[in-house]
């Protein structure tokens, strides 16, 4: 039986594991021999080796909201039906870590419905919704998951690994790494491939593959079109103003909107804080994308001037250290500091504690910091993603996008293995013609119709000679 290591293992510790470890025909088992026990106290609805959630009597609740997200995921659902009988995944058991809500419900069963084997865990502490969890268990899916899943994170991870996928699903590396680094034999040996939903969870992957310690390839799912540019700039531009909504209800009109990072997530964010009225102010390290944001009609200065100024800050650089212990100190009495990034590292709210005389919770999702100097901060959802933690994620419209990328790259995966051939170990990009697909499927869903190039226009753009 391996140890199970709930908290993120150094190379010592996994080697430790691995001599732990017993070993069949070469790969490590890890399963079968009993489960460990988690560590969180309270009460579960459990049954060992097939799901862990809050409370499964939530089951109906989250049935209805399942079945309002299949009702706004038309294309996920066109290639649900046209591939269930067909069973493309049949025979193949996936492995998922991805925040348990009820569009990423519609993807899960979607995967079933097409022959997949299904295990699932959250990859946030803060993301899993309990009543779709829960649905999820009582229709049979493998689930370990829970809100407030903090301690028993890395234990829910490896209860999906329990079921030996060959396919993994990860938004932040959390099961890759896990999979990488303690089941390294298993990961090279039985594991045909996997896909990453996020921005940080394709920078981590592009490190292990340059460090050679890729074991599978992996498709960058968040890189498509149909996804980094509509998922991250709209999904998270509108659902990270909702969390901040629901854990504050302040008037966003009037306020200066601090946002760190102008990128995808960063433009989507300042973008509807602007239409809700604030003065945005941007920071940001990439010239690029500093002179967008000027152009934008955006302030852009350092975060040691931004500090000084902001009444709410949101980060979504992916980065960590955004906004440091100085910062805090700068501020305005009445703060709110959150975050959209995929990590809690953005906020080091370490260097926050060591400066704060008292702390306590306000309402749900909001924490009073009131520091050594009097003047109270504001931190939202832990300083984890704001939009998960204190709403429900993106809108289901554009998760389609997204889940159909995921759901595409999974098949293509089955495909590969079935006709014996071998992908590159490395991080693999979606095709311009899977973009296409999806985003003309997702057009014809939306009842719009655009143009064709003629022929003649498609010899002119071809054509060098022409000129003026
Ligand atoms: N909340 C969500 O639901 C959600 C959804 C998608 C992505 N994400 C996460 O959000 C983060 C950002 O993703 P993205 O797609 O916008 O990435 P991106 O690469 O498009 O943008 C990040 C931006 O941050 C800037 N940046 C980096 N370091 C900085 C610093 N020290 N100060 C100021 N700016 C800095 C970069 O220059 C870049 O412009 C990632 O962690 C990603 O995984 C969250």
């Amino acid at each position: 039986m391996a140890t199970t290591t709930k908290k993120k293992s150094s190379a010592k510790k996994a080697a430790k594991a691995a001599n732990n470890a017993v070993h069949t025909n070469g790969v490590r088992m890890h399963i079968s021999d009993g489960i460990p026990p988690k560590k969180a106290k309270g009460t579960f609805s459990e049954v060992p080796g097939k799901y862990c959630v809050r409370d499964i009597s939530l089951a109906d609740e989250g049935r209805k909201l399942i079945q309002w997200a299949e009702s706004r995921m038309p294309v996920l659902m066109y290639l649900r039906e046209k591939y269930r009988k067909s069973q493309p995944l049949k025979g193949l058991r996936l492995a998922g870590s991805l925040h348990v809500t009820k569009e990423t419900a519609v993807l899960v069963e979607t995967f079933a419905a097409l022959g997949a084997e299904v295990s699932w865990s959250g990859c946030n502490p803060l993301s899993t919704n309990d009543a779709v969890a829960a649905a999820l268990a009582k229709a049979g899916i493998s689930i370990f998951a829970w809100y407030g899943n903090h301690e028993d994170f890395y234990w829910c991870i490896e209860r999906t690994i329990d079921l030996r996928p060959n396919l993994t699903l990860d938004d932040g590396c959390d099961l890759i790494n896990t999979v990488h680094e303690q089941y390294a034999d298993f990961a090279r040996k039985e594991i045909i491939g996997g896909t990453e939903e996020t921005t940080t969870g394709v920078q981590r992957l592009r490190a292990r593959a340059a460090a050679g310690k890729l074991y599978y390839p992996v498709y960058a799912v968040n890189d498509a079109i149909t996804k980094w540019d509509f998922d991250n700039v709209y999904g998270t531009g509108q659902s990270t103003l909702d969390g901040i909504l629901r854990a504050t209800s302040v008037m966003i009109a009037g306020k200066n909107f601090v946002v760190a990072g102008h990128g995808h997530c960063g433009q989507g964010v300042a973008k509807r804080a602007k239409g809700m009225g604030a003065n945005v102010i941007i920071t940001e390290v990439k010239a690029t994308a500093a002179i967008k944001a000027v152009l934008e009609g955006y302030r852009v200065m350092p975060m040691d001037e931004a500090a000084k100024e902001g009444d709410i800050f949101c980060t979504a650089t992916g980065v960590k250290d955004i906004i440091r212990k100085r910062h805090f100190l700068a501020m305005k009495d009445g703060a709110i500091v959150c975050n959209t990034g995929h990590y809690d590292a953005e906020i080091n709210l370490q260097e926050l504690a060591e400066i704060t005389k008292n702390k306590r919770t306000i309402r749900e999702n909001c924490e009073e910091y009131t520091l050594k100097n009097g003047k109270k901060i504001f931190v939202l959802a832990e300083g984890r993603l704001v939009n998960l933690a204190a709403a429900e994620g993106h809108p289901s419209e554009v998760m389609d996008m997204s889940f159909s990328n995921q759901l595409m790259c999974h098949l293509k995966l089955a495909q590969a293995y079935k006709e014996g051939k071998k992908l590159p170990n490395q991080v693999l990009h979606i095709e311009p013609e899977q973009d296409e697909f999806i985003a003309e499927t997702k057009l014809k869903t939306m009842g719009i119709a655009i143009d064709k190039l003629t022929k003649e226009q498609l010899e002119y753009i071809n054509d060098y000679t022409a000129g003026t």
